[in-house]
């Protein structure tokens, strides 16, 4: 009997040692320490043996199954330590591995000057309007003192939908649109940046989409000297606190009287360049005072009420600001290009 069960725990321990994974473990625990297993069976056969022999050979079973057990207990430590570390190894990180670089993108220069001038003026207690770009005839042209015959339509050759219908050739349709919206009730103050279209061969300076901002102030006692202030602090914001403005006379039929807005060259001080072509001065937008004809057409009180208004060429400014010498640059994604504009600077 005490062979036999040193021969199984022999055996056992052999099995457990040669075991490869926890479920094999579990098959000779039950083999070889259940009620069925055959220690059980050698110690059925205990009641043949003497008193002496009968203590000793319990205490050997005892042991033979103290010893198994501790063996398949040491043996499942080990798979489950082994098992633990693979998964250590296998979510390991290594933290010194340089981190891969982010692409971070960066606002379009157009974006960024749009913003910066909306800004400005949202500060100055103006609202942003917005107007559709596929434009019918009547707020494009005629609602700004353009009727149908007018020659001055021949400045804007434009992209016609239909005989009514166009992609508006400025932003000015919105001020005829908004005027519309307040029912001759002032005041009214809006800036409205956008696309406009323009049948224009793309050259250097030309693009048959570019952007705009239109700017609009009606209300009682609007002078001329209101527009020039204005855009004193638009000049100087966007191009610096030294420059200057001046205004000289111009003609748009939507305004009377009209005026091209020039600032002082920023290259020369005002001295003369190339960049301002030796006059020390950059013509950088028009305006002038809403014509009382398109107050009228809109529902307003042209005693009651006067305006004045402007229109801002957006890539003008960009590249006068950043000495960009051609207007396709901001159109054709070149990443090399908008990629130079990735900090944001405020004046
Ligand atoms: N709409 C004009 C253009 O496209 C720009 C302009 C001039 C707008 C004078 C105005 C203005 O509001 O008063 O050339």
């Amino acid at each position: 009997m005490q062979e036999r069960l040193l021969e199984l725990q022999q055996e056992a321990l052999q099995k457990a040692t040669e075991a490869t994974e926890l479920k094999e473990l579990n098959d000779i625990r039950v083999a070889y320490l259940g009620k069925k297993g055959p220690i059980t069976e050698v110690l059925r056969g205990m009641g043949k043996l003497s008193a002496e022999e009968r203590p000793k050979i319990g205490a050997l079973a005892n042991d033979v199954r103290a010893a198994i057990a501790s063996k398949i207990e040491e043996k499942q430590h080990a798979f489950e330590t082994a098992a633990v570390n693979a998964q250590l190894a296998s979510e390991k990180i290594d933290v010194t591995l340089p981190g891969r670089p982010v692409n971070k993108g960066n606002q379009h220069p157009l974006t960024r000057i749009v913003e910066d001038i909306e800004d400005l003026f949202i500060g100055m207690g103006y609202t942003v309007a917005e107007g559709p770009e596929v434009e019918s005839d009547y707020y494009n042209f005629e609602a700004l003192n353009l009727p149908k015959s007018h020659p001055a339509r021949d400045m804007q050759d434009s992209f016609y939908i239909t005989d009514e219908i166009l992609m508006r050739t400025h932003t000015s349709p919105v001020q005829a649109r908004t005027m519309e919206m307040h029912k001759g009730i002032g005041p009214v103050k809006i800036i409205c940046p956008g696309k406009v279209y323009r049948r224009d061969n793309d050259d250097a300076t030309h693009s048959h989409q570019f952007m705009q901002i239109e700017g609009l102030v009606i209300d009682e006692n609007i002078s001329m000297s209101d527009l020039k202030g204005t855009l004193e602090v638009f000049a100087k914001k966007v191009f610096g606190q030294d420059r200057e403005i001046r205004l000289r006379p111009s003609f748009f039929p939507f305004t009377e009287p009209s005026v091209e807005i020039d600032i002082s060259c920023k290259i020369c001080s005002g001295k003369g360049c190339s960049v301002c072509k030796h006059t020390g001065w950059i013509e950088v937008l028009g305006g002038g005072m809403v014509h009382p004809n398109v107050l009228e057409m809109a529902g307003f009180d042209s005693k009651t009420y006067s305006g004045f208004a402007f229109g801002i060429g957006v890539e003008r400014i960009a590249m006068l600001k950043y000495g960009v010498d051609d207007i396709r640059h901001f159109y054709t994604n070149d990443l090399r290009f908008l990629k130079q504009f990735h900090t944001h600077e405020s004046e």
